[in-house]
C-alpha cells in the first residue's frame, strides 16, 4: 500500500526506536523525566521562547495554549478552516468556555486588515477578543506558507488591540524549509505555538507547547486538568529529540515529492502545481465528473490511499515513509483516474 493520507501514518524508523529504547527516564509528572525536560528545553530554545511543554496531541497542544491567551467568556479569532475549530470538535468552548469567531477561509492567505476590523474591545456588552490563531503551514489550504510580512502586520494588529498571537504550527517545520526562515524568527512574533513531532517529523506521538516560564507553568496544571500529564514519557520524548536532530531537513526531499506529484497531476485540471510549495497536495475535482469518495474508493483499490476532505476534495501528504517509488505509484494510479 501507498499510504499517501496523512503524514501522521509513519512508524518510528530503527534509529528513532533505538533511541526510544535507550531514553533515561523518570514520571513526569513529579517534573523528574531528563528526557522530557531536554526536549522541553530544546523546543522552547529553537523557537527562541523561555519554556515549552511536552503534550500527547496537537490538539491538546493548541487547545492548552488556547486556554493561556484567551479567558472563559472571551474570544479567539481564527479562519473558518481552521484546525482549532474543524476539527477539535469544540473543544475550545467545551473545555476553555472560548468564544470563536472565524473569518472567511481564502486559501490559507491572511487579510490583516479584515482581522483588525472583527476585533472587539472589552465594555460593549459584545464578547471581547482576547487571541488570534493562525496555522503554519495551513492544512486545509493545501501546505500554504503564510509569509514572514503578513504575520509581522498581524502582530502590529494583535499589538495594537493588546491581544495575543497564537500559531498552530503543526506543521512550522515545512515552513521553515519552504522558506528559510529561521524557526526562532517565527517564534518571536507569537505569544505561544503548538508543534507537533508526529507529522512531517516522524515520531510516533506528541506535541510541544512554547510560551513564555509564566505561560508555561500554568500550561503545566492545564495538561494535568486536561488528563495530558504523562509518566516516563521520555520514551517517546526521545523520539522527539531524535526527530529534531535528523529530520528536520529531510522535509526538502517531501516537498519535492509533492510538487513531483503536483506536476505530474496537474494536465488533468485538478492542481494548481505553483500552489504546492510544501508536502501537501489538494486534488479540485469540481472541474471533473469525479466525487472525492469515488476517486479515493478507485485508487484503493489499486493500492493507494487518499484522503477525502470534502465532497470534491482529495488529500494526498508526503512524509517520511513515501518514497519516490511510492509517488511514482500514486501517480501512476491517479493519472488514469483523473483523465477518465
Ligand atoms: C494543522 C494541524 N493542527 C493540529 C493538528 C492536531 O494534531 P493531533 O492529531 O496530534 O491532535 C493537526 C492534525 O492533523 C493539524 O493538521
Amino acid at each position: 500500500m501507498v499510504d499517501l493520507r496523512s503524514d501522521t501514518v509513519t512508524r518510528p524508523t530503527a534509529a528513532m526506536r533505538a533511541a526510544m529504547a535507550a531514553a533515561e527516564v523518570g514520571d513526569d509528572v513529579y517534573g523528574e523525566d531528563p528526557t522530557v525536560i531536554a526536549l522541553e528545553q530544546r523546543v522552547a530554545r529553537l523557537f527562541g521562547h523561555e519554556a515549552a511543554l511536552f503534550a500527547p496531541s496537537g490538539s491538546m497542544a493548541n487547545q492548552i495554549a488556547l486556554q493561556l491567551v484567551v479567558p472563559p467568556a472571551h474570544e479567539l479569532l481564527c479562519d473558518a478552516n481552521a484546525h482549532v475549530v474543524t476539527y477539535e470538535f469544540g473543544a475550545a468552548a467545551a473545555i476553555g468556555g472560548i468564544s470563536t469567531r472565524t473569518w472567511p477561509f481564502a486559501g490559507g492567505q491572511l487579510d490583516v486588515d479584515v482581522i483588525a476590523s472583527m476585533i472587539r474591545p472589552d465594555g460593549y456588552w459584545a464578547v471581547p477578543t482576547r487571541a488570534i490563531a493562525v496555522e503554519q503551514t495551513h492544512n486545509m489550504a493545501g501546505g500554504v506558507v503564510i509569509g514572514l510580512d503578513t504575520l509581522r502586520a498581524l502582530r502590529g494588529v494583535a499589538d495594537a488591540a493588546g491581544a495575543a498571537l497564537h500559531c498552530d504550527g503543526a506543521r512550522i517545520w515545512h515552513a521553515h524549509v519552504a522558506d528559510g526562515v529561521p524557526l526562532a524568527e517565527y517564534g518571536a512574533l507569537f505569544d505561544t505555538m503548538s508543534v507537533c513531532l508526529s507529522k512531517g517529523l516522524g515520531a510516533p506521538v506528541g506535541s510541544v507547547v512554547v510560551g513564555s516560564a509564566e505561560n508555561i507553568a500554568k500550561a503545566r496544571w492545564i495538561r494535568k486538568r486536561m488528563g495530558g500529564g504523562m509518566r516516563q514519557a521520555g520514551i517517546l520524548a526521545a523520539a522527539g529529540l531524535y526527530a529534531l536532530e535528523h529530520h528536520i531537513d529531510r522535509l526538502a526531499d517531501d516537498h519535492a515529492r509533492a510538487r513531483r506529484l503536483a506536476d505530474a497531476l496537474a494536465p488533468y485540471g485538478v492542481v494548481d502545481a505553483d500552489r504546492v510549495r510544501t508536502n501537501l497536495v489538494l486534488l479540485d475535482l469540481s472541474k471533473t465528473a469525479l466525487d472525492a469518495h469515488g476517486l479515493a474508493g478507485r485508487a484503493r483499490e489499486q493500492g493507494v490511499l487518499v484522503s477525502v476532505i470534502a465532497p470534491r476534495t482529495v488529500r494526498l501528504i508526503t512524509h517520511l515513509d513515501a518514497d519516490d517509488a511510492a509517488v511514482d505509484r500514486a501517480i501512476a494510479v491517479l493519472s488514469p483516474l483523473l483523465a477518465a
